[in-house]
């Protein structure tokens, strides 16, 4: 009745987060490479600032981040201590493609994936690889524009190919972009989108949306043909926008912010730019950049799953004055009353999981797989690094009873869990380190000190027993 016996239960992480080693095996530079912590961060993410220049000495949290470029065995044998059945990490591009646009890739960073899909497979623990997580090449921006411009659908076509060929018969899940609709609230993380004085930002955020998703569809037909039994996912920041009264005008403007998401997994899993999106673009007078042969592409090479996060739910309101904004969501919403909110404003929902669920599965009919979830807070260790984390526990407890009756009770077919950060990471939205999701801590505070030394939280052998149970003992 409960979840799958081969449910892939584990953690998830993102290379520019936690590999560090920027400098190393012959990396490029990559737009994360260069955002910095404080209040600089948010215009960057969001493209509104140009010339963006790398300053060596200049304290950036990507540069080092975690340093699991050399402690990734050390931080995979706790994974598989506390059980992982999958472990979902991203490539960093300019790994494999120091600038982007290079015929042939750098061998020295393929041998570094090779070592660590090795490691875990060793484990028996399945590698799920988000291709691209907020990271490019920098020069693919300073040089091309980043996704705005058509020929990145090539250089990632490149991209893959090498991975699907090198990866054949090692790695089944793939994801294609990362919370692919993070193009529209952050274009810097999301498309490598710098915007210049006085151009329509819309038009330029929907063309470079389009061709990410020609690139994803690529990718698809690219890994159908080299090896037939990979599984391509589509990946949205999820989290259902309630209305915030029954008024119809409210009702209305949730509908149309969760079409803003949905628009991204309507052309991945159905294969087609959906007619309230048309219309829309229409309205607004923004033109897609078809080109000759995009929508049968589109149409013939749909997602296997849909991937997605959620952290929280969001409401909406037809009255803008309404939106008193909850500090550090990078979505738009008002507070809703009924939720308690984390130490960095995110509203906490486990019930909002269970239908922002039913709500994917009852649209799409196709595996979902929650590829992130957890919650962003201080952590407080002792002097041996032992944190005791019982708001973690509590948080995941509560979403994952409300992930397991999403399934028993209302049969959405669910593939598996990897709860976001498993171990301490950098923030995507702040570049803080204190913002931690992780079973373990990692000795390194928001300005990059710290012994990078890694020590077991509560919530470890918590989750291990969870695993152990297939999600039957929550208890604490
Ligand atoms: C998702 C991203 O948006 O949320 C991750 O895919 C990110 O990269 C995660 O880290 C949590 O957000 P934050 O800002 O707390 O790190």
């Amino acid at each position: 009745m409960g979840f799958k016996t081969d449910f892939l239960w584990g953690g998830a992480t993102a290379a520019n987060q936690s590999e560090g080693g920027y400098n190393k095996g012959g990396r490029g530079l990559a737009n994360v490479d260069v955002v910095p912590t404080g209040e600089d961060r948010g215009p960057i993410i969001r493209g509104k600032v140009k010339h963006l220049a790398f300053d060596e000495d200049h304290f950036y949290p990507a540069k080092n981040a975690i340093d699991m470029y050399t402690h990734f065995k050390e931080d995979i044998a706790l994974f598989a201590e506390m059980g992982f059945k999958a472990y979902r990490f991203s490539i960093g591009w300019t790994r494999i493609f120091p600038n982007g646009d290079e015929n042939e890739p750098n061998e020295e960073g393929l041998a570094f994936y090779d070592e660590m899909i090795d490691e875990l497979l060793k484990y028996g623990i399945e590698p799920v690889v988000t291709i691209t997580h907020f990271d490019m090449p920098i020069h693919l921006i300073n040089a091309y524009g980043g996704w705005r411009n058509r020929k990145l659908v090539d250089f990632y076509g490149n991209l893959v190919t090498v991975l699907f060929n090198r990866y054949k018969g090692k790695v089944k899940y793939w994801i294609t972009f990362n919370e692919i609709n993070m193009i529209l609230h952050a274009p810097f993380m999301g498309a490598g989108l710098v915007f210049e004085e006085g151009e329509n930002e819309e038009q330029v955020m929907y063309t470079a949306a389009h061709h990410e998703l020609v690139a994803s569809a690529l990718a698809t037909k690219i890994a159908r043909e080299i090896d037939p039994d990979i599984k391509i996912g589509c990946m949205i920041a999820a989290g259902q926008y309630y209305p915030n009264t029954p008024n119809p005008e409210d009702v209305r403007k949730a509908q149309v912010d969760n079409q803003s998401n949905y628009f991204f997994v309507d052309v991945q899993a159905r294969g087609e730019y959906p007619a309230y999106a048309l219309k829309e673009l229409e309205r607004k007078g923004i033109e897609v950049p078809f080109v000759e042969g995009d929508k049968e592409l589109l149409k013939e090479n749909t997602v296997d799953y849909v991937s997605f996060s959620y952290y929280s739910s969001r409401v909406s309101s037809a009255d803008p004055s309404a939106y008193e904004s909850t500090s550090g969501n990078i979505f738009p919403t008002i507070k809703n009353p009924y939720l308690e909110r984390s130490e960095w404003g995110w509203q906490i929902d486990p019930l909002g999981f269970r239908i922002t669920m039913n709500e994917l599965y009852g649209r799409y009919q196709l595996p979902l797989f929650v590829v992130e979830n957890g919650l962003g807070a201080k952590d407080v260790p002792d002097e041996n690094g032992y944190v005791e984390d019982d708001y973690r526990i509590e948080y995941l407890q509560k979403h994952i009873a409300e992930m397991k009756n999403a399934v028993e009770e209302d049969g959405v077919d669910l593939l598996g869990y990897t709860s976001w950060g498993c171990i301490d990471i950098v923030s995507a939205s702040s570049g803080q380190m204190s913002k931690r999701y992780g079973y373990i801590y990692v000795d390194r505070d928001d300005a990059g000190e710290g012994s990078l030394k890694r020590s077991k939280k509560k919530s470890f052998d918590w989750y291990k027993k969870v695993i152990a149970s297939n999600g039957e003992d929550l208890s604490n």
